[in-house]
C-alpha cells in the first residue's frame, strides 16, 4: 500500500512479549523521524492498549535519548490487547470484543498519518488486519527472543537472549562437573527451537532438545551413559520450553484465556528429570531460565540492528511508504510486504546447519541419528 499524503506525525508502539532492544528500537526511529525528517511523534503505552484507550505521550528527542542500552521498553507493552479479541468481563462472563474501531478513531483524532509497530507475530499480523480494515498506515518492525518470524535472518532481542542463555549453562557447566550430575536447563522457545540451537551450541551443550525434533527419551540416556563410558560424568541438557517427548504434548504451565497465546508453556525441564531418572543413575538437577531471558542491556549485535531498523522505519514512514516490515537479509536491511513477514513462523529445519555443527561436535539432538 501506498499512502500519497505529505507524512506530518507518526505513531509508534512496542506490543506483545518484551525483549532487550526495544528502547534501541524506539530511540532509533523516533530520532530518525524527528531528525532527519522533522515529523512530530506520539509514542501509545503499553502496545495496542494505548491505541485502544488513547493513551500516549508525545516523544520528542530528549525523551528518546539515552535509552540505546536500557533493557524494557519505556513506551511499555501488553501481550492480551488484540483490538480484534479485547478480552471483556471476568471470569464466567469473560468474553472477546471487537474494538479495532477505537484504534481507528484514535488515529483520526491523533490526525496520524502512520504507525511504527514494532512487534512480534501476533502484534504484527494484527497491524496487518488494523492496515486492511481502517485504512491505517502501518510500518512494522520485528522483535522477538524467539527468531521465528519469517522473511528475517534475525529478530531484534535474539542475539541478546542467545547471550544471556550461554552464559547461565556455561555456569551450570562449572557445577555440573564438580557433582558430576546432568544439568537440565530449560529455555524459552515457544514453537521454534532457535534460542536452545544457538545458546546450546555457543555454551558445548551436549543435547539439545527443540520442538521441531521430538524427543526419545532412551537415546537422551544413552547419551549419558557414552559420555560417562569416556570419562565425562556430567551432561549438559539444554531444552526448549516448547520441547516434547516423542508421542507427547507439550508441557502447559497455565492456560490464560484472554489472551491471544492461550498455553503458558514451561515445565518440561522437570518433566524431562522425572522421564530420565527413571534410566539413568545419576543425580540430575534442572533450572528454568524464563524471563530473565527477556530482559538486560541489548547485546551488540542487537543494538546495530535495533538501530538499523528504526532507521529504516522512520524512512519508509516519512517517504509515505507503508505496509512493508523491516527485516534483515545477510547484511541487508530491507522493506518486505506485511503479509509475508506474518502469519507463519519460521522454525528451525532438519538439515539447519548448526544441527550438523552439534552432531560434529559429539552433540546429540535427543533422536537416534
Ligand atoms: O514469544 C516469546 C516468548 O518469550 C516465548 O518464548 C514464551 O513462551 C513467551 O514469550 C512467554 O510470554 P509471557 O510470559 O510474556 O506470556
Amino acid at each position: 500500500m501506498t499512502e500519497k499524503k505529505k507524512v506530518v506525525r507518526l505513531g509508534i508502539l512496542t506490543g506483545g512479549g518484551d525483549c532487550p532492544g526495544l528502547n534501541a528500537v524506539l530511540r532509533a526511529a523516533a530520532k530518525t523521524a524527528l531528525v532527519r525528517h522533522s515529523l512530530e511523534v506520539v509514542g501509545f503505552f503499553d502496545g495496542y492498549e494505548g491505541l485502544i484507550h488513547d493513551r500516549a505521550r508525545k516523544l520528542d528527542y530528549e525523551s528518546v535519548s539515552g535509552i540505546l542500552t536500557v533493557g524494557g521498553t519505556i513506551l511499555g507493552t501488553s501481550n492480551r490487547a488484540n483490538p480484534f479479541a479485547y478480552p471483556a468481563g471476568r471470569g464466567r462472563n469473560a468474553r472477546f470484543e471487537d474494538v479495532s474501531e477505537r484504534v481507528a478513531e484514535t488515529y483520526r483524532r491523533r490526525e496520524l498519518d502512520g504507525v511504527v509497530i514494532v512487534g512480534g507475530d501476533g502484534t504484527l499480523s494484527i497491524a496487518a488486519q488494523l492496515a486492511e480494515r481502517w485504512g491505517i498506515n502501518v510500518v512494522g518492525i520485528p522483535k522477538t527472543i524467539d527468531n521465528d518470524l519469517p522473511g528475517t535472518d534475525y529478530t531484534v532481542g535474539f542475539f541478546t537472549a542467545v547471550d544471556t542463555a550461554a552464559e547461565a549453562i556455561d555456569k551450570i557447566h562449572d557445577t555440573a562437573q564438580s557433582h558430576h550430575r546432568v544439568m537440565i536447563v530449560e529455555v524459552m522457545g515457544r514453537n521454534a527451537g532457535w534460542l536452545a540451537l544457538y545458546a546450546g551450541l555457543a555454551s558445548g551443550g551436549d543435547v539439545i532438545l527443540i520442538p521441531e525434533i521430538p524427543y526419545d527419551v532412551e537415546c537422551i540416556a544413552e547419551r549419558v551413559r557414552w559420555r560417562s563410558r569416556r570419562g565425562k560424568r556430567f551432561t549438559i541438557i539444554v531444552v526448549a520450553e516448547g520441547a516434547r517427548a516423542r508421542g507427547e504434548d507439550m508441557v502447559v504451565l497455565e492456560r490464560v484465556r484472554d489472551k491471544s497465546e492461550s498455553r503458558r508453556l514451561g515445565g518440561i525441564g522437570y518433566v524431562l528429570e522425572e522421564q530420565l531418572k527413571k534410566v539413568v543413575d545419576v543425580e540430575i538437577r534442572t533450572t528454568i531460565l524464563g524471563h530473565v531471558q527477556r530482559g538486560g542491556s541489548p547485546c551488540t549485535f542487537d543494538r546495530v540492528l535495533a538501530t538499523c531498523f528504526g532507521k529504516l522505519a522512520g524512512d519508509l514512514a516519512a517517504a509515505g511508504r507503508f505496509g512493508f516490515v523491516t527485516v534483515v537479509k545477510g547484511r541487508d536491511i530491507l522493506p518486505l510486504p506485511l503479509r509475508e513477514a506474518t502469519g507463519r513462523q519460521r522454525l528451525v529445519e532438519p538439515d539447519d546447519p548448526l544441527i550438523a555443527a552439534v552432531l560434529s561436535t559429539g552433540g546429540s539432538m535427543g533422536v537416534e541419528e
